[in-house]
């Protein structure tokens, strides 16, 4: 019958602890207040510090009644707790040391300044607790809160992946986080404009100051998505105009989930959705093309002094440390001059010796660089018959050998590079041979210039 006394008395918690909180703050700063005799205020303090020590009792009671009933968690709580319980003792404590004593020494002083502080701790606390870490600094200016280091989150919107979107919830992972992104700063538990929270399926359900804001299956009478398409200049339009907009395939979204009957489960196949509506949250996996280094990004001096050798040389991005070296002004280029290059050699990303005097011996020094993506050998002296060499760059990806001497066995020998994924062999023995070879199946792609398909076995019959 009374079993609803406990949580009531937890829920009473945020009340009570204002009573110990007052009581000792007003007897700490008695402690300090300047009096003609040196014990006039004695009894008042020890009076304050005799209540404040109940007070603070009863609210820490209270307080354990709420942490068993709503839910908290112990690792949240304990500090708090820990505070209270301490703040209870100290108050006591300073009781009895007062009731000892008829002056207010600088010890006394001490104590009471000390019990201020854990007050102020566990009262912090506290606050955390209920109103969240954020309660305070989230009201000020962006720039004040990049100040103090306070990292601003921006809510993601929906994140499907190319492979499985079909399979996803419609409304926990589109239409929540689209919410999220555009409503959720004020329509949330602690901040509930319009008595609106979107932050949880119940609490759209739900519905704000003016009663439901969804009607299944009809959009049109659903203020959730009608108060979106309204002018921007009404005053009932969402978000407020100053504020951030939903995109077009946003309201679009939130539109087609209301007239598909604003259900929890149903997955956007089942509602129909077509790829098109979807494509803006269909994260591409942006792999970059050139490997990711700690390398530094080279001093200018030493790029300088490559271009001052003849080469053509410069950061394949801004800030990167890999190097795009070509030989275009410098054809006299021969194995010999790799001795120019060897000091950058981890650093070169893409290397174009095409047209320059380089033979089979420059695949020896190359076999060395461990960034290496682009490979240019273009109408050089290039046999082929080292070329085994080169499938051991660890990030080789393109790979130019159009116009050399090159054969399709030399090419064979390239399957065993894990990284390949193009070879060009315009104009080579190689591309005649593989375009005769049929089906001749490789782990990268050959191209070989010439687009004229294999021969098909229908192409021998005469009519
Ligand atoms: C910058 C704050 C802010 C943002 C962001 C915001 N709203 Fe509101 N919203 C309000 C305020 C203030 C009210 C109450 C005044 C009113 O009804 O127009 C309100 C009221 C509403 C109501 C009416 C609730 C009722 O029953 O009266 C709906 C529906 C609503 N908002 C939907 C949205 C949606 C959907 C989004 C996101 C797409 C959104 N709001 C974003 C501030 C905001």
């Amino acid at each position: 019958m009374l079993k609803f006394l406990g949580p009531l008395l937890g829920r009473m918690h945020p009340v009570l602890v204002h009573l110990p909180i007052g009581i000792l703050i007003f007897g700490i700063v008695l402690c300090f207040f300047p009096q003609r005799e040196k014990n006039t205020f004695l009894p008042a303090i020890r009076l304050a510090f005799l209540l404040g020590g109940i007070a603070a009792l009863g609210a820490g009671i209270s307080g354990f009644l709420q942490y068993q009933f709503e839910g908290f968690s112990w690792e949240d709580v304990r500090i708090h707790l820990i505070g209270g319980v301490l703040t209870a003792l100290g108050s006591f404590g300073l009781f009895f040391h007062f009731k000892k004593r008829d002056a207010i020494t600088p010890k006394s002083k001490a104590f009471a300044l000390g019990l201020g502080l854990i007050l102020m701790i566990t009262g912090h606390l506290g606050g955390n607790l209920t109103h969240g870490e954020s309660y305070f600094t989230e009201v000020l200016p962006p720039e004040l809160q990049s100040f103090f280091g306070i990292e601003i989150q921006p809510e993601k919107g929906p994140q499907l992946t190319e492979e499985s979107w079909g399979e996803a919830v419609f409304y926990s992972e589109v239409i929540q986080p689209i919410l999220n992104q555009n409503c959720k700063s004020c329509h949330n538990p602690r901040n509930k404009k319009g008595e609106l929270d979107l932050t949880t399926l119940k609490g759209l359900m739900t519905g704000g100051e003016d009663g439901v804001i969804l009607t299944a299956g009809d959009a049109q009478h659903s203020e959730l998505f009608s108060r979106l398409i309204l002018a921007k200049e009404d005053e009932k339009h969402m978000p407020p105009s100053e504020k951030r907009q939903p995109s077009k395939e946003e309201i679009a979204l939130i539109e087609t989930w209301i007239k598909s009957g604003g259900k929890a489960n149903q997955t956007l196949a089942e509602a129909g959705i077509s790829r098109k509506l979807i494509e803006p949250f269909i994260q591409k996996n942006e792999v970059s093309f050139y490997p990711t280094t700690q390398i530094s990004a080279i001093s200018a001096d030493s790029l300088a002094q490559l271009k001052d050798y003849g080469f053509f040389a410069e950061l394949i991005e801004s800030g990167s440390g890999l190097l795009k070296i070509t030989c275009t002004n410098f054809p006299g280029f021969q194995d010999s001059d790799w001795e120019k290059l060897a000091h950058v050699k981890n650093r070169i990303a893409y290397l174009d010796l095409s047209g320059t005097q380089v033979s089979d011996a420059i695949l020896d020094s190359l076999t060395g660089f461990s960034n290496l993506t682009v490979l240019k050998l273009n109408a050089t002296g290039i046999t082929g018959n080292s070329l085994k060499k080169i499938s051991q760059s660890p990030n080789l990806k393109l790979l130019y050998l159009n116009k050399t001497g090159v054969n399709l066995a030399q090419i064979q020998q390239l399957t065993s590079s894990q990284s390949l994924q193009k070879v060009f062999i315009f104009d080579t023995p190689a591309s005649a041979e593989f375009l005769d070879s049929g089906k001749l199946s490789l782990p990268f792609l050959l191209e070989t210039g010439n687009y004229q398909l294999p021969k098909l076995p229908t192409d021998t019959i005469v009519y």
